[in-house]
Formats: structure tokens, sequence, C-alpha cells
């Protein structure tokens, strides 16, 4: 009658793959319990760490589960309380981590009647309501784990891709704030033939170096040549900080998501390790504070 969750953090885009590609992150992520309750619905009984609204219309994770409700009948409702250590606005997927976690939880309390990818399309409506688009490159890697792909948004398909064990994530967070409905305005929605036939191309060339392990490859595919151009004068001292990770020899790296959070790929976690510590030195030098953490792709 009652589930504890952990809701991991996840980084969407990954560079190339603006709005399809995300990865899951072990190292950080939120703590929900779930519990069902006589009265049918769902009501957030209590959020610990950050100020967000109760009301589940207004809530990520009742609106996800909300739309999940919509399609099963239930005899009785749930209860939501969650600890929320991802800071809204970073960029590793806050909104996603709660939406997800819930759809997860409640789903299992109902004896699983979804499949994971249809917990994905559920989870999405929260992120509709977090930044106005409902996209899914955050709550899918959270739900299926890993880098996932979303193939298609109509009709929705979604897919888990191989992840190597030996890639490493390094995520800073200067302290600021840069909201996901804003960071999105400022992208044009008309983008130059020349700019996308490298974007797809890098795309692919990516997924395919992760079924084959092929670091170099996935190297040479880690460039977003449309949104980071637009996105990145949002983050100062973010191309130091790209220039800080490549010096200490990580794979590529980019915004996470719509930013402020900066990620790097490594291969090894020594690696993954030096990146951070280079890319730390920059935003010292900046007297910018900062969160950094390396993590598993899992
Ligand atoms: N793909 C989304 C964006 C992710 O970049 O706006 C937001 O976390």
């Amino acid at each position: 009658n009652e589930i504890k969750l952990f809701c991991p953090a996840t980084i969407a885009n990954v560079s190339c793959g603006f709005d399809v590609l995300g990865l899951c992150l072990d190292s950080t992520g939120d703590e929900m319990t779930i519990r069902k309750m006589p009265e049918k619905g769902v009501r957030i009984s209590k959020i610990i760490g950050q100020d967000l609204p109760l009301e589940a219309e207004k809530n990520v994770a009742g609106v996800a589960v909300l739309a999940l409700l919509k399609e099963v009948e239930t005899t009785f409702g749930f209860e939501i309380e969650i600890n929320k250590k991802i800071k809204p606005g970073s960029g590793i997927g806050s909104s996603a981590a709660s939406a997800a976690g819930a759809v997860f939880g409640v789903n299992k309390l109902l004896g699983e009647p979804f499949s994971r990818e249809k917990l994905v399309e559920f989870a999405m409506m929260g992120e509709e309501l977090a930044s106005g688009a409902p996209h899914a490159d955050n709550v899918a890697p959270a739900l299926l784990g890993g880098f996932t792909l979303v193939k298609g948004y109509e009709p929705f398909e979604v897919l888990k891709l191989h992840t190597p064990k030996e890639i490493f994530a390094t995520v800073i967070h200067p302290q600021i704030e840069v909201k996901t409905a804003d960071a999105r305005s400022v992208i044009k929605q008309n983008i130059p033939l020349k700019k996308a036939i490298i974007q797809w191309g890098n795309l692919a060339g990516l997924v395919s170096a992760l079924y084959t392990e092929d670091y170099g490859l996935l190297s040479r595919c880690l460039h977003d040549e449309i949104v980071e151009p637009m996105r990145s004068p949002l983050i100062p001292g973010f191309y130091k900080a790209k220039q800080a990770a490549k010096d200490a020899g990580a794979l590529g790296s980019g915004i996470s998501g719509s930013g402020p959070s900066i990620f790097a790929l490594s291969k090894g976690e020594e690696t993954a390790k030096k990146v951070a510590k280079a890319m730390a030195e920059v935003y010292k030098d900046f007297g910018v504070d900062y969160d950094i953490h390396v993590s598993k792709i899992n």
C-alpha cells in the first residue's frame, strides 16, 4: 500500500538530440513516497526542500498522475510526499524526476497495468505544465534508464538505447537559474538546412557509437550546431567550461537540458573526475558558486 522511490536526475538533449535524446544519472535524484488513500484522485501531501505547489493540478507529479488515472478505473486514490533534492531550474530534469517517479510508483501500486513506454507519455504531461512543451527527453531516461531516444512524438514512440558501461557523466551546476520556458523562447523556429544536415549526421553517428562502443566516434558526434549557440549566452563561463572539459580529456560537453548545468561525458570514472576538477576551476575563477558531481549512466 506504500512505495518509496528514488527519482533520478537526467540529462536531456545530450548536444545533438534536442528534445529526443536523453540519459539517466544515478548519483542524484529526489525521494518520493506514495501511499494509497481511501478518497479517489491524487493528493500531494508534503514537499520537502523546495517551495512548490501542492495542488495536484499545478504540480508536475499531480498532473502526470491525473493523466494516468484518466485511463484506469480505481476505487482509491494516492497520496504523494516528495523530498525534492534536484533544484528546479538546474537543467537536470527536476520536474521530470517528480513526474516520472509519481507515475512509476502509482503504476506499481496498481499492479502495473501500463508499460514503461506508456508511463513516459503520462509523465510528459507534467513536463508540459513545467515548461509549456510536452517534451519527453528527460522523463524517458528517468523511466527507462540509460540513454533513450524519442523516435517520434506523433505517434509517440520511445526507444531505450544501448548504454556503454564505461561512460561517465560530469555535471556542474553554476548557481544561476535558467527557466526551461525562457530557454525555449530564445530558440529560433527555423534552422538552415546545412546545420540540420550536420546535426542529424551527428545524432545518427552518436547512436551508432553507443552500440559499437566507439568512443572516438562518440566524441566526434557530441556537438550541437543548432540550440547551443542560441542558449549559451544565458550561461556565463559556458565556453570556458567546455574548453576545460576538453583539455581534461572529456569526450565532449554541452548544455544539460535547458541549462544552466553543463555536462561532459568521459570514458572512465577517473577522467570524469579530472573533468569535474577542471570545470570547477572555471567557476571558482568566476566567483560563481556551483554544485558538481560525477555519475554513472544507469
Ligand atoms: N529538451 C528540453 C529543452 C529539455 O532543451 O528545452 C528541458 O529540460
